[in-house]
């Protein structure tokens, strides 16, 4: 499948990186929808000008099947902007593959992909970190299988840190790795590249990608 940029793009939960998801793809031309928990989050992110451009604001829980099915009327691609939530992911998958969705993009972290030798998993090479890169995987990996168990179309998004540095790289396209480390830290604005890159072309369909950007912070 290729998705035009006139594809219908539901974003769910709109926090740092999910801000960023919708000024990419309204940049990029998309009818954008929103499902949040919290109208007021939402508007204490986004500028009304903003919020006006959006096609649909559905305010629910995404662990509510009710509300997803809500969210997801009409909808091509649901990219979720919050991850490490098992219960989430499953019935967000779900929901795309009752509604019929394209493609479910999810975040996880950098620990899912694979170290450069293409077999160890790549939590093991943090394994005397300051952080418990082993709980971290185990929490993202249990989204991705409950993902993949639904037999719904995805693309996983594996960063590692994340936030905002004002603006988006100029060549991010070449910093995107498949399956394998990217690097530490990528911004939202790169990532947010990223994510509709694979929300409206084929390019990583049941991959999962990394990308990383170059800055001193
Ligand atoms: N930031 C990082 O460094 C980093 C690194 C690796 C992976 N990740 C993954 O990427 C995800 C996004 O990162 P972020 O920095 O944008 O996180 P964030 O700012 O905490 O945003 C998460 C958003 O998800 C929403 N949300 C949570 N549970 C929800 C639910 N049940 N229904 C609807 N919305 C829900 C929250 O809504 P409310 O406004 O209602 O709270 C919040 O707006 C993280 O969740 C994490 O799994 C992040």
């Amino acid at each position: 499948m290729t998705t035009s940029s006139h594809s219908q793009i539901l974003i769910v939960g709109v926090g740092g990186l999910g801000e960023h998801l919708v000024r990419e793809a309204l940049e990029r031309g998309a009818q954008v929808s929103v499902l949040v928990r919290d109208r007021t989050n939402l508007e204490a992110r986004l500028d009304a000008g903003t919020i006006a451009k959006l096609t649909r604001i559905t305010v629910g829980d995404a662990t509510d099947p009710a509300a997803l099915d809500s969210a997801m009327q009409g909808i091509d691609v649901v990219i979720s902007g919050n991850g490490a939530h098992k219960t989430m992911a499953r019935r967000m998958a779900e929901a795309a593959k009752r509604n019929r969705l394209g493609k479910l993009i999810w975040p996880a972290g950098g620990t899912n992909l694979m170290s450069d030798d293409g077999v160890t998993p790549a939590y093991k090479a943090y394994g005397n970190s300051s952080f418990n890169a082993e709980a971290i995987y185990k929490a993202h990996q249990a989204c991705i299988d409950v993902i993949r168990e639904t037999g719904v179309n995805y693309v996983i998004f594996c960063p590692g840190r994340m936030t905002s540095v004002g603006y988006r790289s100029a060549d991010v396209a070449s910093a995107v790795r498949v399956n394998r480390p990217a690097g530490m830290f990528v911004s939202y604005e790169d990532a947010a590249w990223v994510i509709l890159e694979a929300a409206l072309t084929n390019a990583w369909d049941r991959e999962l990608i990394g990308a990383a950007t170059e800055v001193n912070i």
